[in-house]
């Protein structure tokens, strides 16, 4: 889903394009000169490529490509094009299925239930159009879901008579025990698939996911998780987690090219799950695939190498680390309330506040952005009145420091 984010201004984007192509074309470069501070975890400063004196607090929605994925990719474009033919079909779908192995091992599955797609939404939708449904089935899911992870029940819902139930999870909800027992008790015995998200976009809720899957299981159900805030930005092990199924995204806490996302498909589901995409296999590209977003993919290998090298251990702990101090700092400004969850099992690297009725989120928004270069996210409306945040490897005390600074002047 698109943000529901007012951009800066046209004047100020002109501003900052101006600059940094002044700073490029001296630079001999195609794109802004890299900040020289440390960028957290980053192995070297000018890995990140932000606009100068941009603070980065929106990885949850799109993650910033550091500079070595982004000249893997482009220097696969570049391959690609001296006989797209040749490399394309060749050479390059070989180094395809590689990171399809890659993707594989770094989720924790078998390279046979990987598929790549093209995005967190992509992979739901393809396992709610390859499951069979009966009109009075029933899909039990939450409110907090993401448009990416609700559009392909809808579409089921709306194809084949099913009904959604809907689990409500409020902002604030701190009880894991809580959201299982609401689950298990609407479950009916028409009840086919849980789907929920493994953190919860609008507050960064990490959910109970092994036990409701576990639940699932015991129940003849089938676990449907969507990891779009999970992976990359903690440790994810899907045979672990128990569930069926497992969607993500490359381009958000990966830090891959966009357009590009994983999709765990459990051998057990074996072809349970039929959609049109896997009609001819699941490798990278086949019949009924088509051709997909090589240099991309290639790209998302790179991605992967990137957080290994960090190591997603120390990724995950610089994350919640960050996270922890964001949640202190923000607690204790008495004009927000902090609504995710406070330091602790369910906390995860995004942290989310509900402002006053009368401050709009969207509003203040663009103010951080245009006066202060803070990057955030404007919750939807429909959840609460608020805004949310992300700490990545890349993210410091500086922009957790940035952040409060311009929340405390903004809001005064
Ligand atoms: C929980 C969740 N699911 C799905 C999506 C959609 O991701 P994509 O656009 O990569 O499909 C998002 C995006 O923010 C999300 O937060």
């Amino acid at each position: 889903m698109a943000d529901l984010l007012p951009h800066r201004t046209a004047a100020l984007d002109r501003r900052d394009f101006l600059a940094s192509l002044g700073a490029m074309s001296a630079a001999g470069f195609s794109h802004p000169v890299p900040a020289t501070e440390p960028r957290g975890l980053a192995p070297a400063s000018s890995d990140f490529m932000f606009a100068p004196g941009l603070t980065y607090l929106q990885t949850g929605s799109l993650g910033p490509t550091p500079r070595p994925v982004m000249e893997r990719t482009i220097a696969a474009w570049h391959e690609l094009e001296l006989d797209p033919v040749y490399y394309g079909y060749g050479p390059q779908e070989k180094a395809m299925d590689m990171v399809r192995e890659k993707a594989a091992a770094f989720l924790g599955c078998k390279t046979e239930e990987l598929v790549l797609t093209k995005c967190t939404t992509d992979g739901i939708n393809a396992v709610a159009q390859g499951l069979t449904f009966a009109a009075g089935d029933r899909i039990l899911t939450t409110d907090q879901e993401h448009p990416g992870g609700r559009v392909g029940w809808n579409y089921v819902a709306r194809r084949f008579g099913v009904t959604i139930d809907i689990v409500v999870i409020p902002p604030g909800e701190n009880d894991a025990q809580s959201i299982i027992d609401r689950f298990a008790k609407q479950i009916s015995p028409r009840t086919r698939v849980l789907s929920f998200s493994h953190l919860l976009t609008s507050t960064g809720l990490g959910m109970p996911v092994a036990e409701l899957s576990a639940l699932a299981r015991s129940r003849g159900c089938i676990a449907v998780v969507d990891g779009a805030q999970a992976v990359g930005g903690i440790a994810v092990n899907v045979k672990a987690l128990g569930c069926h199924a497992y969607a993500t995204s490359g381009h958000k806490w990966l830090l891959g090219p966009k357009g590009t996302g994983l999709l765990y498909l459990s051998e057990e589901l074996g072809r349970t799950v039929d959609p049109i995409a896997l009609q001819s296999g699941r490798a990278a590209y086949s019949e009924s695939s088509g051709v997909t977003n090589i240099p991309g993919v290639l790209g998302l290998g790179a991605a992967i190498d990137y957080h290994l090298r960090v190591g997603t251990a120390r990724i995950e702990a610089h994350n919640l680390d960050l996270r922890n101090r964001v949640y202190e700092a923000l607690k204790a400004l008495p004009v927000l309330d902090v609504v995710s969850a406070p330091p602790g099992p369910l906390a995860s690297p995004l942290v989310s506040y509900r402002l006053p009725d009368a401050v709009d989120a969207g509003a203040l928004h663009t103010r951080l952005r245009d006066k202060h270069k803070v990057v955030v996210k404007v919750v939807p409306k429909n959840w609460f009145n608020g805004q949310r945040i992300s700490t990545h490897l890349f993210n410091t005390e500086r922009d957790a420091a940035a952040l409060v600074k311009a929340l405390r002047v903004e809001l005064r």
